[in-house]
């Protein structure tokens, strides 16, 4: 079903200045001029969107904002609707990222209501799960990640749209830790069978990706067959860095 292999998104949190946000979209668009056909989003803050939606013309970079909310409209103060971040030219929402879920609260029945939102207004979901580094040092990451999966995908029906799913550990965000060879063997093995179960028949357009400390000296290390793409933080506030990161992700992929 998915014309792309890969993709590899760009979050940009709460880093950047609006003028900064601006030249740095500027700058990706005029790199990513050979990304055409391929799936590269970038999340910057929700107030840069509209202008960066309207620079980004000739590279085929796609926008995602970085969280939205459960209903499309009313008495919200202060929240986002994701009907508007479509109208606006969102394809993306990150939803449930372990920022949000530490600084704000947010648990998997929250984000299960963004994810189903986010899907009823065609926005692609990037559901974020990862465990904590106690939860992984007391052997409960596979515990905490099956029971992250089922409930934010708790009665969510894809009917041929995409889901993706970040594992990032919480304890490889930001650090400079990533995961061994042994944690992708183990993890995505567990995500592959969970979701196979929550999705008997649909599971095409679910991509698995992993975000946590990627840089362009640590990025083949994820290119595996698991592996369906990147979430980059601090690696995607420069482009050449991460247009670094991107091609060697996406290099041969058809
Ligand atoms: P990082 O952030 O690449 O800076 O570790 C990743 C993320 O939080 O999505």
């Amino acid at each position: 079903m998915s014309d792309f292999k890969r993709i590899i998104i760009a979050n940009w949190k709460m880093k950047l200045g609006f003028d900064e946000s601006v030249e740095l979209v500027e700058e990706m668009e005029e790199q990513f001029r050979d990304f055409r056909d391929r799936e590269v989003v970038l999340c910057p803050d929700f107030l840069s969107l509209p202008a960066a939606k309207v620079r980004l013309t000739e590279s085929g970079l796609k926008l995602g904002a970085q969280d939205s909310f459960w209903e499309e409209q009313g008495s919200y103060t202060g929240e986002i609707s994701p009907l508007n971040l479509k109208e606006i030219g969102c394809n993306y929402v990150i939803v449930g990222h372990s920022e949000r879920r530490k600084n704000l609260m947010e648990d998997y029945h929250i984000i299960n209501k963004k994810v189903k939102a986010a899907l009823n207004n065609k926005l692609t979901p990037i559901m974020c799960i990862g465990e904590k580094l106690e939860e992984k040092e007391e052997g409960k990451r596979e515990e905490v990640l099956e029971e992250q999966l089922r409930q934010g995908l708790k009665g969510v029906e894809l009917h041929d749209k995409y889901l993706i799913v970040a594992y990032e550990p919480i304890w490889a965000i930001g650090s400079g830790k990533t995961i061994t060879d042994e944690d992708i063997e183990e993890v995505y093995g567990l995500l592959d069978s969970v979701l196979k179960d929550i999705f008997p028949d649909n599971h095409e357009g679910i991509f698995t990706i992993y975000g946590g400390s990627v840089n362009s000296q640590n990025v083949s290390g994820f290119k595996k067959e698991q592996i369906d793409g990147l979430l980059v933080g601090g690696a995607s506030l420069q482009a050449e860095e991460f247009l670094k990161i991107s091609q060697q992700m996406l290099k041969n992929d058809e």
